[in-house]
């Protein structure tokens, strides 16, 4: 994408380094990370107007330290080095970095030296600001990068801030704009740390705030239309954020061109279909294709009780409903997909093949065999910033704020076989579920809220009669990326109307749990 202010985040291995760039762009500034070992002709070729060295496990001693190629300190412009970031400036333009004698973790007051420059405004000369841990215990921020410290600033740099402990917390060479922190700007604990990161990127480096989601919206649509031309689009939808937002993003750039096709597997929510057509359709007038495949999916998915079986053929039955549908679609030379920039971010360095692709989507096997290009136009966004994209372009909030849903669906929910009769019963126990947190204002407090229809019978009295009939597990979790979870604490009465409703509404119901594990050491989906 084409933004002239651009400030580039070198990827040294921190868990840190995804906030720096998001703390940047906060600020109306496009950021984006490159590992650490990219050459300097790319670089140069992205003209950022300032480089962070973010943080990293690393200790510059270490026989395989990753060091970034030395020209970037002779490109003329401004670098912040944070944490192991600052170890290697000092390492490479000559000062000392040695092992502290005390590791600091958690809280710390930095003693400010100089507050005309980077730590201008965030605290008065000779005063302190507080630099916090996040969380407690291990876990928390290790401010003290593995316990180096820089002992002698290398030439043209001068303490701007110290600790106790350190009395180089912080240093600048300001005729070269060289600056390094010994912590963390970028998490929320540090007091002042956003201002830091400001004066960093408007004051040292000069940016003028100019991204927004609108000049986003501009270029992405001009970018889309100059790549497709006059050829055909197609994309899936599956009713979650991101593809909604590639889709009505797409859809503005390009119109009819586009078709999406939604596909029925059976396990879907109640009323998705519907719901999902009824938005794109009505409201952005698309073209799309809804396809019932729900008895295929059914009929491949009978006699299965094995989770990662039950996953295989959803995601290869999709492959094919969408392959047929798509062949019908003449001049269909793309597919659009809603890959964020998470998915996508090259930290070859430390977090290994895994962190790069997610392998959720289905669509991957159909690029191969039906020789069809990709356009994923939210490549450069983080999720909250889909969510805004989305709202700026007119989507309702019910689609923006969704809970995330699983690719295989309700047959992930359903313990044992999957059959039509026990998807329809747990769709409308799941719906009652859904409408009570809504109804309760708990909807967006929650990660995900949903049923699981268990496969045990258990004996109830209704009326005069004895039932004997199924179990249904509550789950609500909370959770910022759904790696780890805590059972959320719903309140009783809630708990009670729902299941009041479920065992008087859903028939094949007779009895309601409550999950209260949280995880690890649990996952999220019971199966
Ligand atoms: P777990 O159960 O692993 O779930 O704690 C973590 C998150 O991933 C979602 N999930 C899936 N999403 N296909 C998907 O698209 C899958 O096979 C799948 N399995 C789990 C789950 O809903 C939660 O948000």
């Amino acid at each position: 994408m084409h933004f002239t202010e651009k400030i580039l985040v070198l990827d040294f291995g921190s868990q840190y380094t995804q906030l720096i760039a998001r703390r940047v762009r906060e600020q109306k500034v496009y950021s984006e990370i490159l590992p650490y070992n990219v050459t300097i002709d790319r670089i140069k070729e992205f003209a950022p107007k300032g480089i962070i060295l973010s943080g990293g496990p690393s200790s510059v001693y270490d026989k395989k330290a990753p060091l970034p190629d030395k020209e970037i300190f002779e490109l003329g412009i401004p670098v912040l080095g944070i944490c192991y970031g600052m170890q290697l400036m000092a390492h490479m333009l000559g000062g000392k970095v040695a092992k502290s004698a005390r590791r600091e973790y958690g809280r710390a007051e930095l003693m400010i030296d100089d507050d005309t420059d980077l730590l201008k405004k965030t605290g008065a000369r000779g005063k302190s600001i507080r630099l916090d841990s996040e969380g407690q215990g291990s876990r928390g921020v290790v401010w003290m990068s593995h316990g180096d410290r820089i002992v002698k600033q290398p030439e043209g740099f001068a303490p701007i801030a110290h600790t106790d402990n350190s009395p180089i917390a912080a240093m600048a060479d300001k005729d070269r704009k060289f600056y390094a922190l010994q912590f963390h700007p970028e998490v929320a604990h540090t007091e002042n740390g956003t201002k830091i990161l400001k004066n960093f990127v408007f004051s040292i480096c000069k940016c003028k705030p100019r991204w927004t989601m609108q000049s986003f919206i501009e270029t992405t649509t001009r970018e889309i239309k100059d790549k497709v031309g006059k050829d055909k689009v197609v994309c899936a939808i599956s009713g979650g954020v991101d593809s909604a937002v590639t889709a009505v993003l797409i859809n503005k750039a390009i119109g009819k061109q586009l078709t999406c096709i939604f596909v029925d597997n059976g396990v879907l929510r109640l009323g998705e279909a519907t719901k999902v057509e009824g938005m794109l359709k009505k409201h952005f007038r698309m073209n799309i294709i809804c396809v019932d495949a729900s008895k295929r999916f059914l009929d491949k998915l009978k006699g299965v009780t094995d989770p990662e079986k039950k996953r295989k053929i959803i995601g290869n039955e999709f492959i094919h409903v969408f392959q047929e549908q798509a062949k019908k679609i003449r001049g269909a030379e793309y597919l659009a997909q809603g890959t964020l920039y998470p998915d996508v971010i090259e930290s070859v360095s430390f977090k290994g093949p895994s962190a790069m692709i997610k392998s959720h989507h289905n669509v991957g096997g159909l690029l191969k065999d039906m020789k069809l290009k990709l356009v994923e136009p939210l490549r450069e966004l983080f999720k909250d910033e889909v969510r805004v994209l989305g709202r700026e372009l007119g989507m309702p909030d019910e689609i923006i704020n969704r809970h995330p849903f699983p690719g295989p669906g309700l047959a992930i929910r359903i313990i044992d076989e999957v059959t039509r009769q026990r998807a329809d019963i747990l769709r409308k126990a799941d719906a009652i579920v859904l409408e009570e947190i809504k109804k309760a204002g708990l909807y967006s407090e929650i990660w995900q809220a949903f049923a699981v229809l268990l496969p045990i019978r258990t004996v109830g009295v209704m009326g005069d009669e004895r039932t004997y009939e199924n179990v249904v597990a509550v789950r609500a979790v909370k959770s910022v990326d759904g790696m780890t979870a805590d059972w959320a604490k719903l309140p009783y009465e809630v708990l009670g109307t729902i299941s009041g409703r479920i065992i008087n509404e859903v028939k094949g119901i007779n009895r309601v749990v409550f999950d209260i594990s949280s995880k690890p050491p649990s996952t999220i989906e019971w199966e």
